[in-house]
């Protein structure tokens, strides 16, 4: 598995960075969070990429970031929650990497993330029906693109690791 990456994917609050953390310890891998790697990158937050270049100018930053973490392998990567919506950046997670989709209920993943303001997507729509609405437009691609899927609902994370471990062949 050293030398493929993989690439965790999912709705907001599905536990991909947790998860990620978990699995790299329990094999000593690498782990590299998608999110915090564009925020090291460009020094700004989610939130100002947002409100400054738009959804689409953070779309385009996490493309170049992608390709900058595919290639390199061996790491468990943590990607956006809407990083699997662009056909390009599919491939290049597929490039040198097993695509495993973290799934949760709406009600957990509101549970998961209420709390925070750091999503911009959510900011504003902080509701059980928005993420519903969004979930329910995405699972077709996320379910579409996935190689393995594991179910997150009432499992600790230790539960979810394993599970993905045994899946992917860790
Ligand atoms: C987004 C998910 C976020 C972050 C950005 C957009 C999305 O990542 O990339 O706020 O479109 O679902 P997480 O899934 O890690 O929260």
């Amino acid at each position: 598995m050293k030398d493929k990456n993989v690439m965790l994917i999912g709705f907001m609050g599905t536990g991909k960075t947790t998860v990620s953390q978990k699995l790299a310890l329990d094999h000593g891998m690498h782990e590299i969070d998608l999110d915090s790697y564009i925020v090291d990158r460009e020094k700004m937050n989610i939130t100002d990429i947002f409100a400054e270049m738009g959804e689409e100018g953070f779309r385009d930053i996490e493309t170049d970031c992608l390709k900058d973490v595919v290639d390199r392998t061996g790491n468990i990567v943590s990607c956006g929650g809407g990083s699997v919506l662009r056909d390009e950046n599919v491939e290049l997670m597929k490039k040198n990497g097993v695509i495993v989709l973290l799934t949760a209920t709406p009600e957990t993943v509101f549970e998961r993330v209420k709390d925070d303001n750091t999503r911009p997507l959510l900011n504003g729509n902080m509701n059980i029906e928005f993420i519903t609405e969004l979930m329910r437009k995405r699972e077709d691609r996320y379910k579409e693109v996935a190689d393995v899927v594991v179910d997150t609902d009432g499992k600790s994370i230790q539960e979810i690791a394993d599970e993905i471990s045994q899946q992917v062949g860790l």
